[in-house]
Order: C-alpha cells, then sequence, then structure tokens
C-alpha cells in the first residue's frame, strides 16, 4: 500500500490543469468519495495494526498533497483567466466616459452667459400657459393669425389654455410681478403647430431677453445686440437692423448678421446675401407695460427673442432640425464633453 501511495505522490505533483473543467475532473479523481484517496482510506481499515502508524502518516501526506496541489493550480488558473476574459479587473475605474452635451444647450449656455454679463438674469416661466400671457398681455389682437388653431396648440374644450408659441410669455409673468429695473434673459422651449420637416418642427427652444428701466432707449438695444453678436460669432461680424412689426414691440427690428459661413461674401447658406436673419428685436410697447402694471410714462424698455436651433445651425451647419431630437448618439457626441 505504501508504494500505491508513493506512486500517488509522485503523480499528484506533476498534475497539470488548463481550465476549470480539466480541475474539477482532477478533483473528481483524487478527492471525491469514490476517488483514489477514499479508496485507500477505505483500503486503511485492512492494514495491519502494527503498520497503521506508517500507513496512515503516508496517507495524511497524500491528502495534504493533493489539496494543496489542487488549491495551487486553482490559483494559477483563477489569475490567467482575468487576463484572458474581456473585462480587466485590474484597471482603476477612472476616467469614466462622460457623454456629451446636446448642441442645443451648449449653445443655449452661450447665449446666457453673453447676457449675464451684460447684467442679466435667468427668469423662466410654465410650458402650458394661457391666453393672456402668451398673446393678449402681449397685444396681439383678437383675430392675430398667431392665435389661429394652425399655429397654436391648444388644449381641448378650453381655448383658455395653451402650449406656449413663444417665450415672449415670460416677459409678462416677471414685469407683473416686479417693478423696473427688470433685466432678464428667458430660455426654453416652445411649441407650435407645425408639419415636421428638415427646417420645421412642433416643438423648439428660444431665448428670450428684456430690459425695462427709467431712460432706456433704442442705442441701448443696438448696442447690446452689437456685443452680442460680436461675443457669439466673432469680433469680425458685422449687425444690420431692418424694420419689421411685431405686437408688443415698437418701434420693432429684425437683426441679421454678416453671414458666418463666408464672412459677408456671399454663398448658398446665405441665399448670396451675405446676411443672415437671427433674431427680431425692439422697443416694449408702452400699452405691454401697461398690462403688467408697469408705469409707461416712466419706464422704457426693450426686447428681443431669437430660435436657438437656428443659431445652432449657424454655428455648426446642422442642416436637419429634427437630428436636434432624435437623440442619435452618433449625431450627439461630436460636441463638446460635458466635463
Ligand atoms: N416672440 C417672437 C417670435 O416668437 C420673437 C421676438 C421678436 C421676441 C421681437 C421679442 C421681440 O422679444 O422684441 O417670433
Amino acid at each position: 500500500m505504501i508504494d500505491r501511495i508513493k506512486t500517488l505522490l509522485k503523480e499528484v505533483e506533476e498534475l497539470k490543469a488548463n481550465n476549470a473543467e480539466e480541475l474539477e475532473a482532477l478533483r473528481i479523481k483524487y478527492l471525491s468519495k469514490k476517488g483514489e484517496i477514499s479508496t485507500l482510506m477505505n483500503d486503511f481499515r485492512n492494514v495491519a495494526a502494527d503498520q497503521k502508524r506508517e500507513v496512515g502518516q503516508f496517507l495524511n501526506q497524500l491528502k495534504e498533497a493533493t489539496q494543496q496541489k489542487i488549491n495551487d493550480l486553482k490559483e494559477e488558473f483563477s489569475n490567467s483567466t482575468a487576463v484572458d476574459t474581456d473585462i480587466d479587473l485590474s484597471r482603476t475605474s477612472y476616467p469614466v466616459p462622460l457623454g456629451t452635451r446636446h448642441p442645443i444647450s451648449i449653445v443655449k449656455k452661450e447665449i446666457c452667459d453673453i447676457f449675464a454679463r451684460l447684467g442679466f438674469s435667468i427668469a423662466e416661466g410654465p410650458e402650458i400657459e394661457d391666453d393672456w400671457h402668451v398673446f393678449s398681455s402681449l397685444n396681439f389682437a383678437e383675430d392675430h393669425p398667431a392665435r389661429d388653431m394652425q399655429d397654436t396648440f391648444f388644449i381641448q374644450h378650453n381655448p383658455d389654455i395653451l402650449l406656449r408659441t413663444h417665450t415672449s410669455s415670460v416677459q409678462t409673468r416677471v414685469m407683473e410681478r416686479q417693478q423696473p429695473p427688470v433685466r432678464i434673459i428667458c430660455p426654453g422651449r416652445v411649441y407650435r403647430n407645425e408639419a415636421i420637416s428638415y427646417r420645421a418642427h412642433c416643438f423648439f427652444h428660444q431665448v428670450e431677453a428684456l430690459y425695462v428701466d427709467k431712460d432706456v432707449s433704442f442705442a441701448d438695444l443696438k448696442q447690446a445686440l452689437l456685443f452680442f453678436a460680436k461675443e457669439l460669432f466673432g469680433q469680425d461680424t458685422k449687425i444690420r437692423l431692418r424694420p419689421s412689426y411685431f405686437p408688443f414691440t415698437e418701434p420693432s427690428a429684425e437683426m441679421d448678421i454678416s453671414c458666418n459661413l463666408c464672412g459677408g461674401k456671399g454663398c448658398p447658406f446665405c441665399k448670396h446675401t451675405g446676411w443672415v436673419e437671427i433674431l427680431g428685436c425692439g422697443m416694449v410697447d408702452p400699452s405691454v407695460l401697461e398690462n403688467c402694471g408697469i408705469d409707461s410714462k416712466i419706464y422704457s424698455g426693450y426686447a428681443l427673442g431669437m430660435g436657438i436651433e437656428r443659431i445652432t445651425n449657424l454655428k455648426y451647419q446642422v442642416k436637419d432640425l429634427r437630428m436636434f431630437s432624435e437623440n442619435d448618439v452618433r449625431f450627439l457626441k461630436q460636441f463638446e464633453s460635458a466635463n
């Protein structure tokens, strides 16, 4: 029996396993209930009493050596699998890959930051609004086409409740509860009942600015506009104002900037005019101030509003408006990282 144990001891020393299955097979062969060692243990009962001590020692030695060998193999084998699999458990957890900011958020922040440098603070209002804040307080006549079902989403059964079509509603919200000086910038989402295409969507984003104080003049507006355009599109940017009409401003204007793609020389983007329109603006109509409880004999103000998508298109040449709401990661990850 001692010879058998010695043979096994040698055998065990040279054991090898390449994977978990092979290792398990070895464990079963030597250490299981019906394995080599258990069989020897059973035979041990028949060993003559005077040899029991010596045989017992060898047997114990074999058992321990086998156990040890199996453990060693296991360790060796599990170390090597950590390297073999795709997951590297030894890798540190940083840097964690971050997402990217949405282009609309990037541009919205840029616009707000520029106005913040002029002393404007952010104001927000609800997207579900009423007729007063979106239209009536802002001088929209009863029969103004913007109120039409074709432009505005109304809540069924209550035409007084609607999704705001512009962020100008925040002007009224703020002026109703705050006397001048008012100097606010209002970013937000707006809704219009438009057929969705590459150039129109049923929702988009605007930024509204409003400044009301004593002696605010059109010259102040022009100065703020020029500063804004140069900060956003570069110091070489030129602006021009064209007379326009909005119910809530008098006089009203639209601002063009020199095309930032061709530098004003003319290209398909600016339809070869050298100019692109970016916002509407004007002096707040005195009746709007009065509608909000502000004395128009003491105070005056200017307002301006722009679409963020339009500015983003100018900055990044996004050709299809629908990209902004599709959440396609291939599109989104091209923009500035979120950290
Ligand atoms: N609310 C206008 C729109 O949605 C944009 C606008 C034009 C806002 C002139 C203004 C403004 O504050 O003065 O088209």
